[in-house]
């Protein structure tokens, strides 16, 4: 049997679609690139903004048009919530926390329909991989903070950790098939909790003692919950990478407050300085919204203001997006699309020439890479640094994947650098 999967969203979907690939590889099904040869067709779905919901609808449509044969499932963040709705484009709709029944409904036409839980029914399920130099690792699942303006508290549920036994065995598993890098993925892993007195920092500390691992990385913290005590481990676990993702939204305390993010600018820019002072060849990444329902020219310049402030390597920004079941959906001034598309605008070519400065201050310095593979873009060789930027590697002898190299930096581009290999 033949399956083609197409998948929409973030990391953490990423992940699942992963775990789907691997589920029916070890049913002896093959992938295909074409959704025209497929049997199953497979969609996993992103909620966050409205585009991508949107996307959702018309790829659904593209490929029933294309292959009327195939079977078609809709899973991830839109199934959670809009089955309703999906059962009638889709043949099988599978919630995010019903991946661990995907094969079981999937092979068995008698099984077409809608299957959500609110609910994981073993958070603790050590789904397999496809990966193998980086792999994905999820430490907990869902979020219990509730923003205003976020739809995932719905989409994933409430926060839970998985034990930190099988987060470890997991991770054990994959350094015995050859991965050396794992990223560590939750919605705000600051908040995970084993026990008490076991939470995050303790598991990067354990992670970090696993032989044969070379990196760990982890995504996303929130501002409210990083500590210092967090970017001293990063400043000491030789795995840990100096790289920190850490979304700000908006730096109008006035609008923060109304997104409910639980802190002030103040309190972000002395966290994110803080982490600058301790990590000192540290990176730091961002999400930022623009338009919240509002917000003025005068709350946009304090977010102006963060950016140049921290100078982010990069930053990811959006136009808000007013999403079902949220606090801000119903709140009074929503922005209008083309002031939101002036401000993106706006920031977006400030961050450009923030990330060329940053990226240009590597020209001729030596940085440790994890080759991962051959680039898809580039001829040759690529990995990442340290500080999560991919360097493409000019020459290819004595490279293999896996292999962690000296490299010296001899062009920055628009989002990347470009090195050789020290000794070649
Ligand atoms: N509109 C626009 N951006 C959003 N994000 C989350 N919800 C919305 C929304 N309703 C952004 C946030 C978050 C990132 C993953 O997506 O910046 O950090
Ligand atoms: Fe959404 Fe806020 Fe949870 Fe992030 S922390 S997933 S933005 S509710």
């Amino acid at each position: 049997m033949r399956f083609y999967i197409k998948t929409f969203g973030c990391q953490m979907n990423e992940r699942d679609s992963e775990k789907v690939e691997a589920i029916l590889f070890e049913n002896n099904w093959q992938q295909v690139e074409n959704p025209e040869d497929a049997d199953l067709i497979i969609v996993n779905s992103c909620a966050v903004r409205e585009k991508a919901e949107n996307k959702l609808y018309s790829e659904l449509g593209r490929l029933k048009f294309i292959n009327p044969k195939a079977k078609i499932v809709a899973m991830g963040c839109v199934a959670q919530i809009n089955y309703e709705k999906l059962k009638h484009i889709a043949d099988i709709v599978i919630g995010t926390n019903t991946i661990d029944r995907f094969y079981d409904i999937a092979r068995d036409k008698s099984k077409n329909g809608v299957f959500i839980l609110d609910k994981m029914t073993d958070p603790d399920h050590i789904f397999p991989h496809t990966s193998r130099i980086s792999a994905f690792v999820d430490i907990m699942y869902g979020c219990n903070n509730f923003c205003s303006y976020c739809i995932v508290p719905y989409t994933r549920g409430r926060e839970i950790s998985r034990n930190k036994d099988a987060i470890i065995e997991e991770i054990k598993q994959l350094i015995d098939k050859g991965t050396k890098e794992v990223m560590l993925l939750g919605q705000n892993v600051n908040s995970f909790e084993n026990s008490k007195n076991y939470r995050f920092v303790d598991l990067l500390y354990d992670i970090n003692k696993l032989d044969g691992l070379k990196r760990i990385r982890f995504t996303t913290s929130h501002p409210k919950d990083f500590s210092k005590e967090l970017a001293l481990a990063i400043r000491d676990l030789d795995k840990l990478c100096e790289h920190l993702h850490l979304p700000f939204q908006s730096g109008s305390d006035r609008i923060l407050k109304l997104m409910k993010r639980g802190y002030t600018k103040e309190q972000y820019l002395s966290k994110a300085l803080m982490y600058r002072e301790i990590v000192k060849e540290g990176s730091i990444t961002t999400d930022i919204i623009v338009g919240f329902p509002s917000e003025t020219q005068q709350d946009f310049l304090q977010t102006v203001e963060v950016l140049k402030t921290v100078e982010f390597e990069t930053s990811f920004s959006f136009k808000y997006s007013k999403r079902p079941l949220t606090r801000a959906a119903n709140m009074d001034n929503q922005v209008d699309e083309e002031e939101k598309l002036k401000r993106l605008n706006y920031l977006q070519k400030l961050q450009a020439d923030i990330t060329q400065k940053k990226l240009k201050a590597y020209e001729g310095k030596t940085i440790e890479v994890l080759v991962e593979g051959q680039s898809k873009k580039h001829n040759g060789f690529s990995g990442r640094c340290r500080q999560n930027i991919v360097v493409n590697l000019e020459f290819r002898d004595n490279i293999t994947e896996g292999k962690i190299a000296n490299v010296v930096i001899t062009k920055a581009l628009k989002h990347s650098l470009v090195g050789k290999v020290q000794g070649q």
